[in-house]
């Protein structure tokens, strides 16, 4: 049995959102096909993420210093236990999928957050002798992102290197050995009118339906 971590990392509801109803569609096919794994769902938006600031680093230090779990205060307590079944959910996932649209070229601010909570030095990777290692091998993972532009299905190559977000999530994701990874791209809708959105969204559904079947 595998356990599959799905992180929807999108502001809108599935009614308005590509991205969401493919992930949607995905994860549907996904459980038709592979009845006995199990599917953990995390929405970013609507359970929020805990953000690394002066307070989430005082209490690491003072974990570090000897200070005990019970010692912390109760804030802190709160933020380290959430921070910590995140952590552990991510390192016991043997696939992830990840949900979201394009921002700025990059990925939406919570699920930078998110991956500053899970991806940890010791814990993900370690300092090797010719730089870091990662320690999660054998996992695979899927990223479903859409975008008002057309980054990946066009013959400009160039285009490809401004999606900026999928790249760094390839790239981290492969630093902690996580190296089996695909995208699937619901792109160009800024420029589709509702039937033609529709229509695509159905074509990259689709796709996403064949890669469930094989993930
Ligand atoms: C704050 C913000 C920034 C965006 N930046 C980009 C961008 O850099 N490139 C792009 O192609 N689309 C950009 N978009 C458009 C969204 O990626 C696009 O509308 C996408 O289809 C939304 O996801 P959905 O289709 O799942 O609703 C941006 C949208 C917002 C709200």
């Amino acid at each position: 049995m595998s356990t599959v971590l799905v992180i929807k990392a999108h502001p809108k509801t599935e009614a308005v959102s590509n991205a969401l109803t493919i992930g949607d569609r995905f994860i549907e096919t996904y459980q038709q096909t592979h009845s006995q794994d199990q599917i953990l769902v995390h929405d970013l938006y609507a359970e929020g993420v805990p953000e690394i600031d002066s307070s989430n680093l005082d209490s690491w230090k003072k974990l570090t210093n000897g200070v005990t779990y019970q010692e912390l205060s109760k804030n802190e307590q709160i933020l380290l236990s959430r921070q910590q079944q995140l952590q552990a959910q991510f390192i016991q996932a043997d696939k992830y999928v990840f949900i979201s649209p394009m921002y700025n070229l990059f990925l939406p601010n919570r699920l930078k957050m998110y991956l500053d909570l899970v991806i940890v030095s010791t814990k993900t990777w370690v300092e090797g002798e010719h730089g870091p290692e990662g320690t999660l091998h054998d996992k695979k993972a899927i990223h479903i992102q859409s975008s008002g532009g057309t980054y990946h299905h066009t013959d400009n190559a160039f285009m490809a290197t401004l999606d900026m977000g999928d790249s760094y999530l390839k790239a981290l994701l492969g630093q902690v050995g996580i190296k089996d990874y695909q995208g699937i791209y619901c792109e160009g809708n800024s420029h589709r009118d509702a039937d033609d959105m529709a229509a695509n969204r159905e074509i990259i559904a689709k796709e996403a339906e064949k890669a469930a079947k094989e993930f």
